[in-house]
């Protein structure tokens, strides 16, 4: 029985692989490579000393999907496979839907015909919009704000609408908080195209002297230094709460939902301060203007995977910080061409 893994050469999907396979799993991986390089297949075969099977293939081709279903004895899926830019959704909205809403649906299709019923979804925290009451619970009011969280709240309705048909699917939707940092070996990472839109990996590509200084998106935000607080987490913490939500596939528990967050905010001024204090490195800043559609303060509370998973984020920001420069530092330019 194997565990298929869709958008697995991608940053959460690769560093999921890793551990699912230290865990025992045998993986089959189908991504388009549209995010992500063929190298970061090779670095999780290389880390592991395992190998799996890759299919170079979109979700969206069902002929392919079912022929993968056959060829494989799939016993679940982890579905990473999506695009993730909120920017870019604001400016290509059609594209979006179309590969995360028609992607998902056609996946689902496929499982659906093949028998394959159980799925672990990467939601966000990003479906609980501009909430003010802190921390989020699983059961905070949602509502997305742009099209990219649109795609993963639709998302988690038709997983609930398809267990509402057949309560012999089990779902898992996890919402993940802020995903930093990478494999402690710093052989796989996050290696955003062109100019990062996210926080920590624009602090690294600063640091290792491919960026001239970090924009801070506004100090006037009603927290303690002004700053916007987030939920950040390494990437390592996140694949494991993988491996603990496919062990909680085997209990049958029909449709549940998780945050994987720390439960602790940091400011972007303490995560300039982190990066400091992991590295020795000073990260040049100039404070600017806000960004539109940011939330003040962001923040889960985790207890209900702690209690129902038996998962607990472990590391914390001065690790996350130093994995970060471990990886951008051996790697600068991310996996290359
Ligand atoms: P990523 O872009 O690194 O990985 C996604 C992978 O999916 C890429 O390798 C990409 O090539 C692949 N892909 C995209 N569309 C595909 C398609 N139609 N068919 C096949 N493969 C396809 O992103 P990530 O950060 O690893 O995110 C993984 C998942 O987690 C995404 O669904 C994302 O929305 C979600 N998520 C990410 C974050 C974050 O901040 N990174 C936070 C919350 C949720
Ligand atoms: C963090 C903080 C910025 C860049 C995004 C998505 C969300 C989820 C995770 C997928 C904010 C500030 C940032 C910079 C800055 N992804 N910042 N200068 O916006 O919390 O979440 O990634 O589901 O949907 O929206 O993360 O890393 O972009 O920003 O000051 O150059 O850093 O204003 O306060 P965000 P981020």
């Amino acid at each position: 029985m194997a565990v298929l893994v869709t958008g697995g050469a991608g940053y959460i999907g690769s560093h999921t692989c890793v551990q699912l396979l230290e865990a025992g799993y045998d993986i089959v991986v189908i991504d388009n490579l549209s995010n992500s390089k063929m190298e970061a297949v090779r670095r999780v075969k290389e880390l592991t000393g395992k190998d799996f099977a890759f299919i170079k293939g979109d979700i969206r081709d069902s002929a392919l999907l079912d022929e993968i279903f056959r060829k494989y004895d799939i016993e679940s899926v982890v579905h990473f496979a999506g695009l993730k830019a909120v920017g870019e959704s604001v400016s290509v909205p059609l594209r979006y839907y179309h590969n995360n809403v028609t992607g998902s649906i056609m996946l689902f299709e496929s499982m659906q015909r093949n028998g394959v019923k159980n799925i672990v979804f990467s939601s966000s925290a990003t479906v609980y919009g501009m909430a003010e009451k802190m921390p989020l619970r699983e059961d905070s009011p949602l509502g997305a704000v742009n099209p990219y969280g649109r795609t993963k709240l639709m998302i988690e309705d038709i997983l609930r609408d398809i267990y509402v048909s057949d309560n012999s699917w089990n779902i898992i939707l996890l919402r993940y908080f802020n995903p930093v940092g990478a494999h402690p070996s710093g052989r796989i990472g996050e290696d955003p195209n062109g100019i990062p839109n996210n926080l920590m990996p624009y602090i690294s590509q600063v640091a290792v002297g491919k960026l001239k200084e970090l924009s801070v998106f506004g100090n006037d935000y009603p927290t303690p230094d002004g700053t916007c607080i987030r939920d950040y987490i390494h990437v390592m913490d996140l694949a494991d709460g993988h491996v603990k939500a496919l062990e909680k596939l085997r209990e049958d528990p029909g449709v549940v939902v998780y945050n994987l967050g720390t439960g602790k905010g940091s400011s972007v001024m303490e995560m300039i301060a982190a990066f400091a204090e992991a590295t020795g490195i000073k990260i040049p800043y100039r404070i600017t203007g806000r960004r539109p559609g940011d939330a003040p303060v962001s923040y889960a509370d985790p207890s209900k995977a702690e209690k129902e998973l038996g998962w607990k984020a472990k590391r914390d920001i001065i690790d996350m910080c130093r994995d970060l420069w471990t990886w951008q530092s051996q790697n600068p330019d991310g996996y290359g061409d």
